[in-house]
């Protein structure tokens, strides 16, 4: 993934670090329901990494699940991790600032990722493919997520610049070459002002990257329809064959 690409990201997550918390409430419904998952699936595992623990949320969970494990969370986001660093009491838990795609992940026994490997873009499949552990959770965002959104923007004559996410199908179909495993959908949504989603889509977990007319970019500006933000999530819980 070019450097450029996580810095970008890493700086949009560091200046909204301090309300992220505020404005993730679907990613939090999001949490709690992949800890429930993540429950009923649990094994013991002795050295886990998060990857993407942002501001701790799934983290905080985790640490209670897996209370005999040692778990290292990490992110590219300086200030998203020292929030979490204060919510965390566990001593079992170590943070890190390290991108996903440098991690060692033949330190670790297993992995756990909510909302944040779709952040990889074209580079998720390649590291699905190479991921070498034992177990893995994960929660992604897929390809129906944010659909109102993306329609209202096509509808008003502007480009269809949010981040995409993956297909459900290509990801089963890459993990399913090395790990048996057990999937659900979980779908989550509120409601908003069309001008106030697209400014608050970097506190939703996806980003529009603004190749619009200026012309388009004020009519999104000022739209004020009432759409759906909706994510449907794939919950993976993976076992090694
Ligand atoms: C939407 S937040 C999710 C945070 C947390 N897991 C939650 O559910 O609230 C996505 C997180 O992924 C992190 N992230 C994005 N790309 C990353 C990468 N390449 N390596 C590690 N973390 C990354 C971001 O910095 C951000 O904190």
């Amino acid at each position: 993934m070019r450097h450029d690409v996580t810095k970008n990201i890493a700086n949009k997550f560091d200046k909204y670090a301090i309300s992220y918390d505020e404005n993730a409430y679907l990613q939090s419904q999001i949490a709690d329901y992949f800890s429930l998952f993540i429950q009923k699936n649990c094994i013991n595992i002795d050295k886990i990494c998060e990857i993407g623990c942002g501001t701790g949320n799934l983290t905080q969970k985790i640490s209670k699940i897996f209370t005999n494990s040692s778990i290292t969370a990490l992110d590219i986001s300086k200030n998203s991790i020292e929030i979490a660093k204060k919510k965390v009491e566990n001593s079992n838990v170590k943070f890190k600032i390290e991108s996903a795609i440098n991690c060692k992940y033949t330190d670790y026994d297993g992995i756990i990722s909510s909302m944040s490997l779709h952040w990889l873009g074209e580079n998720l499949l390649e590291f699905l493919k190479t991921l070498e552990v034992n177990y893995a959770y994960f929660a992604i965002p897929v390809e129906n997520s944010l659909m109102q959104v993306k329609n209202r923007i096509l509808e008003l004559g502007a480009l269809d610049t949010i981040t995409k996410f993956p297909k459900n199908a290509d990801i089963i179909e890459v993990l399913g070459q090395k790990f048996n495993i057990k999937s659900e959908i979980f779908r989550v949504k509120t409601q908003m002002q069309m001008n106030k989603a697209i400014k608050n889509l970097a506190k939703f977990g996806t980003l529009s990257n603004n190749r619009n007319s200026i012309a388009n970019i004020k009519k999104i500006l000022e739209d004020n329809k009432i759409i759906d933000i909706d994510y449907e999530v794939l919950m993976l819980f993976c076992e090694r064959k």
